[in-house]
């Protein structure tokens, strides 16, 4: 597996600011890695995605050290075109993104930019809406679209691109949960049927647990816990401490243990408590 992502040591600290929002943070995705990133308000999640994006420094002047490499490729160095190429950003609020008068443009002024030829721009365009469906929404004005179809055309504008990564900072935390389910279901299928290095900023953890390949949790500047979710949630997680809840079925699985009775594991998924639940009943049942 190649390596898509790798930082070391970053300090991160902006203009005007006393303390490093980023301290002494190492961290390595590999090519195709699906990746949540974790962790209460404040301990530094956006200032790392803008980094790894090189809009900090560029655009967001701070103090930058140590390096980051996006494959062969400097950030914090390199020209936004470049960058472009390798790695891409969906931010929380779609509004930010969305620059242009209508649907079709929004995707395909980014694609333009790189001067691809006008065939192959429509053929993109008309792919990419198919996948977020907004196929037949091309004319519309952007500012016209529910807020899950904004964050959709963010995506897809993103997408259109085919960059080898995409940087999700909280697509879903303005949406409601029909528009919260669209993105997830979308991210979920760029994630099988482009395998795009995703790295994703989020709190609610359920409708990614089964699909991510790592969870990092960050709090203060660092990374403090990292592992595959089973790892991650086989130890409890408070989510006054962790700034986020693990699966409701750990939650219930921490109560269990903490009420004395013995789990083989704890679960992170509903159909893995069911199993585990019912051989516990089994047990039961055989033994009076
Ligand atoms: N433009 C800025 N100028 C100065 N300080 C900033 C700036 N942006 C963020 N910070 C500070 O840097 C720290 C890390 O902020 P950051 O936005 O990276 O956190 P976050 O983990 O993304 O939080 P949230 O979950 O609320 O989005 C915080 O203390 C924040 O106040
Ligand atoms: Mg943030």
């Amino acid at each position: 597996m190649a390596t898509a992502i790798k930082i070391e040591d970053l300090w991160v600290r902006y203009r005007e600011e006393e303390d490093y929002a980023v301290k002494g943070l190492s961290l390595e995705i590999g090519e195709g890695e699906f990746v949540l990133l974790m962790g209460p308000s404040g301990c530094g999640k956006t200032t790392l995605c803008l980094t790894i994006m090189g809009i900090i420094p560029r655009v967001i002047k701070a103090e930058v050290k140590g390096s980051v490499r996006v494959f062969d490729l400097d950030p914090l160095n390199a020209s936004p075109t470049e960058i472009a190429k390798y790695v891409t950003i969906v931010f929380q609020n779609p509004e930010m993104q969305l620059v242009t008068t209508s649907v079709y443009e929004e995707v395909a002024f980014p694609l333009e930019n790189f001067g691809l030829p006008r065939d192959e721009i429509k053929r993109r365009v008309k792919e990419v809406l198919e996948v977020v469906g907004l196929s037949g929404l091309e004319d519309r004005s952007p500012a016209s679209l529910s807020g899950g179809q904004k964050q959709a055309l963010a995506i897809a504008s993103v997408l259109a691109l085919r960059p080898k990564i995409i940087i999700l900072d909280e697509p879903t935390s303005q949406l409601d949960p029909q528009g919260t389910k669209r993105v997830t279901d979308l991210i979920l299928k760029l994630r099988k049927e482009f395998e795009t290095t995703i790295l994703a900023v989020e709190h609610r953890i359920e409708w990614a647990v089964e699909y991510v390949d790592r969870i990092l949790v960050m709090s203060g500047g660092k990374i403090v816990l990292e592992g595959d979710p089973k790892t991650v949630f086989s130890k409890e997680i408070k989510p006054e401490e962790a700034g986020f809840r693990p699966p409701q079925v750990s939650e219930i699985a921490y109560k269990l243990v903490r009420s004395g009775v013995a789990l083989p594991t704890i679960p992170i998924s509903l159909n893995e408590a069911l199993n585990i639940f019912r051989g516990i009943l089994d047990e039961r049942a055989a033994s009076s």
